[in-house]
């Protein structure tokens, strides 16, 4: 029998959610794949796990209001125990490409602060070098036509990220995303990544390096395996 995606992204939210310990401070990821993380926690919490969490994006915040758990003011906060979140795009190497839903910001200081990092992904996301679909890159909306007319002279060619027709995509932090164009191979992404923050304007891009502890990777048999 073969899972559907939404299936095989619940299995892994469950089994992302039974790491969580009693204690624990939590680190919230955003995008389909850990809103099953979140939706296991509340289930959990609901049924006594006392936990704090800190969270990734205002989606994820809400969900989490919503269901109970007890959020952490980020400001406050130096570590965290365990951060689950998902990803667009993930090498041999663990290095990823995050930031579909527009958080990538936010889950890197989360990623970066917390003693470990769980990555959860279906089998789709498994590539062999990064740059399969876009490349999210956070800017900011002062002066983003002369960012992106340094982007494209670097050789980076992509879209400003759109609400609809008529409005460009904002996130949580006021900021623009300029999707890189896919397919680009990045055979050395932390060359890219460095090129791409010296730009004046540039936030962050989506690259995550050497920040993963595990990934749960999820196939469609509905196996969920651990990988190192
Ligand atoms: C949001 C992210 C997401 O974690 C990533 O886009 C994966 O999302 P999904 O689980 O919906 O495929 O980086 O900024």
């Amino acid at each position: 029998m073969l899972y559907q995606q939404n299936e095989i992204k619940r299995l892994l939210g469950e089994k992302s959610a039974a790491l969580v310990e009693a204690g624990m401070l939590v680190g919230l990821g955003t995008g389909t794949t850990a809103s099953y993380f979140i939706e296991s926690l509340i289930k959990r919490c609901k049924k006594g796990l006392k936990i704090q969490a800190v969270a990734s994006s205002i989606q994820s915040l809400n969900m989490a209001n919503e269901g109970g758990i007890p959020i952490y003011d980020m400001d406050k906060v130096t570590s965290i125990d365990l951060t689950v979140d998902g990803a667009d795009e993930i090498a041999p190497s663990n290095d990823l490409i995050k930031g579909r839903g527009g958080a990538l910001v936010r889950e890197k200081i989360l990623a970066s602060s917390s003693k470990r990092l769980v990555i959860i992904v279906d089998d789709s996301k498994l590539v062999n070098v990064l740059g399969k679909a876009h490349l999210p890159v956070e800017i900011i909306p002062f002066g983003y036509t002369a960012t992106i007319n340094k982007l494209n002279k670097m050789g980076y060619e992509g879209k400003l990220r759109k609400k609809d027709q008529s409005s460009f995509y904002v996130t949580d932090n006021g900021n623009y995303i300029f999707d890189i164009d896919s397919p680009i191979e990045f055979i050395n992404p932390e060359e890219d990544h460095k090129k791409l923050i010296s730009i004046p304007g540039v936030v962050d891009t989506g690259f995550f390096f050497n920040l993963v502890s595990d990934v749960l990777v999820g196939y469609r048999d509905g196996r969920v395996l651990f990988r190192k």
